[in-house]
């Protein structure tokens, strides 16, 4: 489910960066190769995860690593700031998004 309070738009959209396969919440999705999984979340869910207090989304702060905000869980249980974790073919990111406030 798109969060329809954000809706993002890839610029490049003529880039000849190749594409990347992963999934987001056992949903396949892609991604181009150099994007953060910052950027493929945004773009695929408009958000990256509900906060622990309140349920409110949340999408990152300050994008370079240094907030704390984009702490993302992989299936694999790694957790990885989103911002500055570029995507991989075959990843796989589990969110709570789809877990209401
Ligand atoms: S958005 Fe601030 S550390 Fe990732």
């Amino acid at each position: 489910m798109q969060n329809p309070c954000v809706t993002f738009h890839r610029i490049n959209a003529g880039s000849d960066r190749a594409l990347i396969a992963l999934s987001i919440d056992g949903r396949a999705v892609t991604g181009l190769d150099g994007d953060t999984l910052l950027s493929v979340l945004i773009m695929h869910r408009g958000a990256l995860r509900r906060a622990e207090a309140g349920g409110d989304l949340r999408a990152g702060f300050c994008g370079m690593g240094a907030c704390q905000d984009c702490w993302i869980t992989l299936a694999d249980g790694r957790r990885v700031r989103a911002c500055s974790t570029l995507a991989e073919a075959g990843m796989a990111i589990v969110t709570n998004l789809d877990h209401g406030q």
